[in-house]
This record gives structure tokens, sequence and C-alpha cells, in this order.
């Protein structure tokens, strides 16, 4: 088999999860893989400190690493949302990592975050609950051992956290058969009688939702779905700094598991496509000239995807050296998406906000303002 291009969270940090959990003397909730303390500590990191723990008769040591910026409280709401009885629903602007903090969520509290739903206009309530195994439906009639089982009806039976994406794009007929399995925590299957016809929900069940603010509208989420969610809005980052580490840390672990070799970007070419996104976002540069904002969302994943283009361009095209041309010449396919009057937008801001850096001689702004020939 070749290898995977992309772990799920629960494989990608080994040495981190045995860590907390040799160090975990909190009370675990019901069914939690470990304590709300230590779910914190994975998602927010250890800043810096060193967890010592044993493995295979060996001392090893190891720092968790910060995985979510901006807001703690925020992070520590939603787990003590996911330990109560009501499902978490994470809404926000797309690229604000709601996907991310739910699947690492979802890994820390049970130990797995593959049990996830993709919503869409066309999904089925088969494609959540359970299907059949059709030949061995026909041959036996319906039977346990004909059952499949969908991630909702496995997160029930073994008390596991269960994801489900984009959960506003579902459809309302869909959407209200989580309802019984929210409130009365049961599943039913109609088709088969006594113990086998029915889930009853595990401790440590949960559902956490996400939900873009862009789709809103496209299907609203029925009001009797909603008050079974705590809504937690995950803003965009503030933090210029704290969207640097992001996009670094997000650029190197991407190359890493692509195994491509290449050179990281140095740190005076991620300030300048980092400011940029960050300015376009906010509609005004960090000195307070206004500049006119995109109209697509410049979401740090954007700025991420970037960073990545431009460090393999380098890498395949260049010296190796990340320059600020590589950047310009990845960023209009991030920027301009479904209006071009972005590529205006684009060009207005290289003139009203890199210009006056580019004459004052700041950094690379020169060389960043040179290179906008490529905004086409
Ligand atoms: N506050 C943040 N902390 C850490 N990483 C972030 C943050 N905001 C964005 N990112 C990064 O941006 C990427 C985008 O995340 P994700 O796919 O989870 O977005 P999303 O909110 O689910 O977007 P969509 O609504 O389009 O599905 C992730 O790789 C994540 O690392
Ligand atoms: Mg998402």
């Amino acid at each position: 088999m070749g290898e995977a291009l992309r772990l799920p969270v629960e494989r990608r940090y080994p040495e981190e999860f045995a860590a907390l959990l040799f160090n975990d003397k909190d009370v675990k909730p019901p069914g939690w893989r470990m304590s709300p303390r230590s779910v914190e500590t994975f998602i927010l990191g250890s800043q810096g400190r060193e967890l010592e723990y044993e493995e295979g008769g060996e001392a090893r040591k190891a720092v968790i690493s910060k995985k979510f910026y901006g807001d703690d409280v925020l992070v520590q709401r939603a787990i003590v949302t996911l330990a109560s009885d009501r499902g978490l629903l994470l809404v926000g602007e797309p690229g604000t990592a709601k996907s991310w903090l739910s699947e690492h969520l979802s890994a820390a509290v049970s130990g797995d975050s593959m049990l996830a739903i993709q919503g869409s206009a066309g999904i089925t309530e088969d494609q959540i609950k359970y299907s059949w195994n059709y030949a061995m439906l026909l041959a036996e009639g319906p039977s346990k051992r004909a059952l499949v089982p969908a991630p909702l009806y496995i997160g029930m039976r073994d008390g596991k956290l269960v994801r489900f994406e984009e959960i506003t794009r579902t459809p309302h007929e869909v959407q209200d058969s989580l309802l019984s399995c929210m409130s009365d925590k049961v599943l039913i299957v109609p088709e088969l009688s006594g113990e086998d016809g029915s889930v009853l929900a595990s401790r440590g069940f949960n559902v956490i939702g996400t939900a873009n603010t862009r789709d809103r509208g496209v299907n609203e989420m029925s009001s009797a779905l909603k008050r079974r969610f705590n809504f937690e809005t995950v803003p965009p980052v503030e933090d210029l700094m704290d969207e640097m580490r992001i996009v670094r840390s997000q650029v190197s672990s991407l190359l890493e598991s692509s195994k491509i070799e290449a050179t990281a970007m140095g740190d005076d070419v991620l300030e300048l496509l980092v400011t940029t996104f960050h300015e376009l976002r906010r509609g005004q540069t960090t000195d307070g000239i206004k500049v006119e904002a995109a109209s697509s969302m410049m979401s740090t994943a954007e700025a991420v995807s970037v960073g990545l283009h431009s460090t393999l361009f380098a890498s395949f095209f260049g010296s190796r050296k990340v320059d600020p041309e590589h950047v310009v010449i990845n960023l209009t396919g991030a920027v301009v998406k479904e209006n071009r009057d972005d590529l205006k937008i684009l060009r207005n801001y290289w003139e009203v906000a890199v210009k006056p850096r580019a004459n004052k001689e700041l950094g690379l702004w020169k060389a960043y303002y040179k290179a906008r020939k490529y905004l086409k």
C-alpha cells in the first residue's frame, strides 16, 4: 500500500498522546480517553514545558505543540459542551479552523477523528445512521449481521464523538433525523426487533458540527436541531504573529508529509505574505491606511496554501530560496476566485499599501512591489 498523504490526528502525534496519557491524573468524564485538562493541553500546547513519561521501560520527554491560536476560553467552553448533553456547533467564516478544531477535539476525547459525516445537499439518512449489505439482506432478511453501521451508529454504540461537517448544507429532513439521537440518545432500527432494534448511546457519545457562515441560508438549520447544540463562533486569527506561526508550522508539516525536499520560507518573506492576507481581510493596513477588502475570504487556510505553493515553486523552478516574487506569482490563484474584481483590488493594494513601504526601502517590500507584474 502507498504511504498515506495525511494521517488522522490520533496517529499524527504519538509522543504527545503518550506523554499526556501518562501524566493524566485528573478525573476523566465517562467514556473519555483523557481528562478535560489534558484535552486542553493537547489543543493549546504545553508552552514549552516538557512532560516526562515512560514508554517501553524507557524515560522520555515530550513538549505538547500548540495547535489552535486564538481564544483559549473558546476551547475550554467547547470541551465543557462536549462533556454535557448538548452537541457543539462550531460556526464561522471559511478557513477559520472549525474542521481542524473538531478533528483535534475528537482525537483527544475519543482517540478517533474518523467518525465524520460530510454534509451536502445530496446526503441521505443511511450515510449518517446505517445501511444494508444487500446480498445478505436478500438472502437472510434484516439482521444485525446485514447491517452496515455509519458514523452516527458507531459513535453511539462505542461512546465516541461524531463529527458532522457542513451541517447547514444538509437538507432539513436529514438534519431532523439527528434529533432523537441527540435528545433521547437512542437510534432506532425499525427493521430489527428486540435488542438489535435500538442502539442506546454509550457514555462519551456526542456530536461536533461545523457550519460555514457563508453557506448559511442555503439550508438554515431547523430550530429544533439548533436547540440541541451550543454554538461557538470561531473568529479569524487576529494577531499577525500568531498567523505567521500557523502558516509556518502548517507549511512545514505539509512539506514533510509530501516528502518533497524544499527550503523553508524565510521569516521576512512569510511576513509579506501574512501581512497581505491580514490587511486585505480587514480592509486596512497595519499603519491605518484604508484598502479595499477582497470579496473572497482571505482565510488563514488560503495563506497556508499560498505559502506551500510559493515554497514548491521556488524549489521546482527557482534557486530553492523563496523570494517575494514567488509569493506574488502564487497569490492570484488563491485570491481571485469567483470575482474578477478581486484582481483590481489586489493591484490597488500594491499601489496603496506595498508601494509606500517599497519607497521607504523597508525589508523586502521593494522586491515585492517590483513583482506586481505577476498580478494578472
Ligand atoms: N486559529 C487557528 N489556529 C490554528 N490553525 C488555524 C487557525 N485558523 C486557521 N488555521 C489553519 O487553517 C486551516 C483551515 O482550517 P479548516 O479547514 O479547519 O477551516 P474551516 O473553518 O473548517 O473552513 P471551512 O468553513 O471552509 O470548512 C487549518 O489547516 C488550520 O491549521
Ligand atoms: Mg471545514
